[in-house]
């Protein structure tokens, strides 16, 4: 519904051109890089001709085909690659849409009955409009390309008008189709501080599934995006790659089908298990958008891509800065009261960063949350551990001089809390067999407006009471478990899906309320990483896994769909072996934070932390806002380098990590990417330890662009987790 509101008003604005099949057969869907080709064939279906690198001759459109010509004897079979193809038709293989109608048939076929396109902010949004001959069954297919990003989004609207509810047992967002020799899947796997764990396989015959069951903390195995290679194994700097994915907090599904003449169809969707969902006529179902880029230069085109047109368009404020923070949920867990936390904020202050964060802890009263056990629910502050309330702890922060912000989890219950004794009936959990729980609590049922309302006044009573708290950490630590809703009662289809929705009605209007509070996404880590609920927040929390051997691995994987920007990595005291530096230059190549007691650290490390902060200040516009270049993979080797280069390569700056080296091995030079060949740089060593000088070789010297590209500079060394930051300067 939402979005045929905004279409609508947004038609009135635009120049809006309808034709109708007979007149214009052909729709083109086009960025500066990439063309996706649909037409109208001679049924009167809609059907993919071609999806691919952008076609120079308007009128070589006209030769694209609809019919795949499948038959071993050379005879042409009428099938083709339908758009959006429905179930029970003449196609074989996997569908984008299953419905069983009022009468229990099962099929549906859809014909195309007009587009239209208009502008949008970045790019064209084209929607058509597909309908059954047979029954009164809608669906309108929206695309929206960003010709300079390179990006295209594309999600489906399916509406009826039959006297009672159909049932939809299969509603992908879109369905995309190659004819390529050979695909390769990457899939990023994922657990409890092991996020975005990258492995390929090759695509056979047959189909391969990524889903998840989860419901709330939906991306605790796998994460909602993937990379397909086409012809060879993707690539960072080579190759045609499909990098794709789904903006939907829920269960979502990934099919891969190749098919019997190995061709691939690609399936994104919400997953519809346990999810067989009720339309009522006249009811909009808005499936989840699915973006997604072709690079033919490899992933490192496409995740460029995929970040710049985040930030300028899908990420909250994507444009703006970022806080620098002191968190102190590694330093003191539930232990802490007024005074420790007081102090901590003079510790931010000290280090130099923008703003202190308060994590759990700090909350129930009937049933004190002094640890995981108890008190989710009951968003009253503790009140003989912080007797001040929220009050006293944002005076504090501005006496110390930082900004204030507040740990929540506003979607879930302890069973141990004032919350759940009052209204067990907003909870999802069985009436009738024993409930399991995950990490001691249950999810509040979001199907139910009320209990939207609920979650929706926590935030708008603490930022009331307290405006000045800056920012939210927003948690999400549990699956959802005992999936029933008592709100729901017999029609437990929708609960998966409207409980995602509700978490939406909630988030918009939070964003409406109070547009200027920046929000950290969190789900025990990075169980929570898509561009929906990123519509909301700022930033996501990638792992709870702080080591900074471990974070190069998934930061690197995050990195291939989000901007650094979005990514929050905390300096802590995981993997004590590593020097502070080792630490902090690893998450100061994405939105920098501590969460460690300062007063463990020896003077030399915390004026190394200082200069740190103060640096990644200083360029925090080329690393967040600066183009990104990923220059050696930590998988295919034991370093790791990343540069960012800012827009008028004007400046870069070089992260490089050794990992784990071994003896006597080849080191190899890195070699720049996106600087100016024509302009000359001064390259110095940063985030030095005290005292120290850098041993670069090619520090305080300068090189021309087109030398640091073509020759490099070495930076790896043969020891354990050393790392080096460089700073490229443009001289005259
Ligand atoms: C989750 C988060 C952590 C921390 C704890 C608090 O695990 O990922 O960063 O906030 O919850 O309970």
């Amino acid at each position: 519904m939402r979005h045929l509101i905004a279409t609508a008003a947004l038609a009135l604005l635009a120049t809006t051109t309808t034709m109708n099949a007979m007149e214009k057969k052909i729709i083109r869907i086009s960025t500066e890089q990439t063309d996706l080709v649909l037409q109208v064939a001679e049924n009167g279906r809609l059907y993919q001709s071609y999806l691919g690198e952008k076609l120079l001759n308007e009128a070589d459109l006209q030769e694209l085909s609809w019919d795949v010509h499948a038959a071993s004897d050379g005879s042409v079979t009428r099938r083709g690659w339908e758009v959006y193809s429905g179930s029970g038709n003449e196609e074989y293989f996997e569908p984008a849409l299953a419905v069983t109608h009022n009468d229990g048939n099962p099929s549906t076929w859809l014909y195309y009955v007009s587009s239209s396109s208009h502008a949008v902010e970045g790019g064209t949004q084209t929607d058509i409009v597909l309908r059954d001959d047979k029954y009164p069954v809608e669906v309108t297919l929206h695309y929206v390309a960003y010709p300079k990003e390179n990006v295209i989004k594309t999600w489906s609207d399916i509406s009826h008008q039959e006297k009672k509810p159909l049932v939809l047992s299969t509603y992908a967002s879109t369905m995309l189709y190659f004819n390529r020799p050979s695909y390769y899947l990457t899939e990023f796997s994922s657990d409890w501080a092991k996020e975005a764990q990258m492995s390929s396989q090759q695509l056979q015959f047959g189909k391969k599934v990524i889903d998840t069951k989860l419901g709330s903390r939906a991306a605790m195995h796998t994460h909602p995006f993937f990379i397909v290679g086409l012809n060879q194994p993707a690539h960072e700097q080579q190759g045609e790659v499909l990098m794709g994915t789904l903006a939907w907090t829920g269960n979502f599904r990934f099919i891969f089908e190749v098919d019997n003449v190995g061709n691939l169809r690609v399936i994104p969707g919400i997953n519809p298990y346990a999810s067989a969902y009720k339309l009522k006529r006249g009811e909009v179902f808005t499936t989840p958008e699915f973006i997604f880029t072709l690079s033919t230069n490899g992933t490192g085109q496409g995740s460029r891509n995929l970040q710049a047109w985040a930030r300028n368009y899908q990420l909250k404020d994507g444009k703006g800065s970022r806080l620098t923070l002191l968190n102190n949920w590694e330093n003191t867990g539930f232990n802490f009261n007024q005074d420790i936390l007081a102090k901590l904020m003079k510790e931010a202050k000290d280090l130099g960063v923008d703003m202190f964060l308060l994590d759990d802890g700090w909350f129930g009263n009937k049933y004190p949350r002094k640890d995981d056990r108890a008190g989710l629910g009951d968003w009253e502050v503790t009140h003989d551990k912080l007797p001040g309330g929220i009050r006293a702890l944002t005076e504090a922060a501005q006496e110390a001089g930082v900004k204030f912000g507040l740990w929540i989890e506003p979607e879930m219950v302890n069973p141990k809390s004032e919350l759940f004794e009052k209204h067990p009936e907003w909870v999802i959990h069985y009436p009738n067999r024993d409930t399991y729980y995950y990490r001691n609590q249950l999810v509040l049922d979001l199907s139910n407006p009320v209990v939207q309302d609920y979650v929706y006044g926590i935030v708008d009573k603490l930022l009331t009471e307290n405006p000045d708290i800056a920012y939210f950490k927003w948690d999400c630590n549990s699956p959802i478990t005992n999936i029933y809703s008592p709100y729901l009662k017999e029609e437990q289809g929708q609960l998966y899906i409207d409980h995602v929705r509700g978490v939406y009605n909630v988030l918009k209007r939070v964003k409406e309320n109070y547009p200027n509070v920046p929000m950290m996404l969190c789900s025990g880590g990075g169980a929570r990483c898509d561009y929906e609920a990123l519509k909301y927040f700022t930033e996501f929390w990638c792992s709870d896994n702080t080591d900074p051997v471990e974070r190069i691995y998934i930061q690197w994987g995050f990195s291939q769909f989000f901007p650094a920007k979005a990514m929050c990595a905390h300096v802590t005291s995981w993997n004590r072996a590593a020097s502070v530096k080792f630490r902090t230059d690893v998450a100061s190549m994405c939105k920098l934070g501590f969460d460690m007691g300062l007063k463990d650290l020896s003077a030399d490390d915390l004026l190394y932390c200082q200069r740190a902060v103060a640096n990644w200040k200083r360029l925090q516009t080329v690393i967040l806002d600066g183009t990104q270049y990923r220059l050696v993979s930590p998988y295919e080797s034991n370093h790791m380098a990343v540069s960012y280069v800012s827009a008028d390569c004007s400046k870069a700056v070089l992260f490089a990590y050794d990992i784990h080296p071994r003896y006597q091995e080849k080191l190899q030079t890195v070699r720049l990417q996106g600087l100016d060949p024509h302009k000359r740089y001064k390259v110095e060593e940063i985030n030095l330890m005290p005292d120290s000088k850098s041993s670069l070789s090619a520090n305080g010297k300068v090189f021309s662009g087109d030398y640091l590209m073509k020759v490099g500079i070495n930076v790896f060394t043969f020891h354990s987790m050393q790392s080096r930051v460089v700073e490229f300067t443009e001289v005259e």
